[in-house]
């Protein structure tokens, strides 16, 4: 299939037959290990534009592209750059794609990644556009599902948290809806995930769910996929505060739990799940 000077904008973008092969590609990876892969990127260089703070994603793609054999430039903090100045993200994004072979870029706003796509003539990667979408976060959730229950289809999945804002969720949940999954929104009325989400999920045929609380549906779980509290997303401190600290996972909620129950979680975790829990089989 070809991916080859593909941007990765949305889950949207990608078929099921897709997504199946990339699993599929990082399985083999993860067989043969990354030392049968180790010239693939040789010679190119990717630009690593983080507008927003990451831990996992931003240098999980950079230490790839040097084990594959690339370099990396980039930013990791837009004070650091001439947006300080008054340029503005396009401009950011012509220059680098002026340096560079592919973008990287996480942005604090929703479509930004799309935007950036337009401008550059290389490839961009989106690694978190707000709210919206965070795709490559789906490969790894996609994968690591495929890899705890052997399969893609027939599971229970529960989303707790923050789906208002949780782009990993948009994501995924999307994903999700190419296979045969029964999926249960779990949150506060003020998270809930958002209608055009829900309409898109609808129009998918994807058989979900909404509830405001656990342990109506904990007993019948396959997976419970649990996400932070976006607080940086909130535009009102006093909001946040009202739903801060509610749907925590701890062990009394876990005995409600259907035997073999998974637990995934994209982090940063804050508190929403007991570090009691982590040694849990
Ligand atoms: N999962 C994830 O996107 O983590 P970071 O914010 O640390 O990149």
């Amino acid at each position: 299939m070809g991916f080859k000077n593909r941007d990765i904008l949305s889950i949207k973008d990608f078929s099921k037959e897709e997504l199946l092969q990339i699993i599929a590609t990082a399985a083999k990876i993860e067989q043969q290990g990354i030392n049968s892969w180790l010239n693939l990127a040789k010679g190119s260089i990717m630009a690593s534009a983080f507008f927003e703070p990451s831990t996992r994603t931003r240098l999980s793609f950079e230490a790839s592209m040097q084990r594959l054999g690339g370099s990396v430039i980039g930013f990791s903090e837009q004070d650091n750059t001439s947006i300080s100045k008054g340029e503005t993200m396009q401009d950011t994004i012509k220059i680098l794609d002026g340096y560079c072979d592919v973008v990287i870029m996480r942005h604090p706003e929703s479509g930004s990644a799309a935007k950036a796509a337009e401008v550059a003539s290389h490839p961009v990667i989106n690694a978190g556009d707000g709210s919206n979408e965070h795709p490559t976060q789906t490969f790894v959730d996609l994968y690591t599902i495929m890899k705890v229950k052997k399969s893609l289809d027939n599971i229970n999945i529960g989303f707790l948290g923050d789906l208002k804002y949780g782009r990993t969720v948009h994501s995924l949940a999307y994903a999700l809806s190419h296979f045969k999954n029964k999926i249960y929104f779990i949150s506060n009325e003020s998270l809930r995930m958002p209608e055009n989400n829900l309409k898109e999920l609808e129009s998918e045929n994807a058989d979900f769910t909404e509830v405001n609380d656990l342990s109506r549906v904990c007993k019948k779980l396959d997976i419970l996929y649990v996400t932070r509290i976006q607080k940086e997303r909130f535009l009102n401190i006093e909001d946040y505060k009202k739903v801060n600290g509610s749907n925590k996972l701890n062990k009394e909620i876990l005995k409600l739990s259907k035997p073999g129950l998974k637990i995934l979680h994209p982090l940063p975790r804050v508190d929403e799940i007991d570090t009691s829990l982590d040694k849990e089989k």
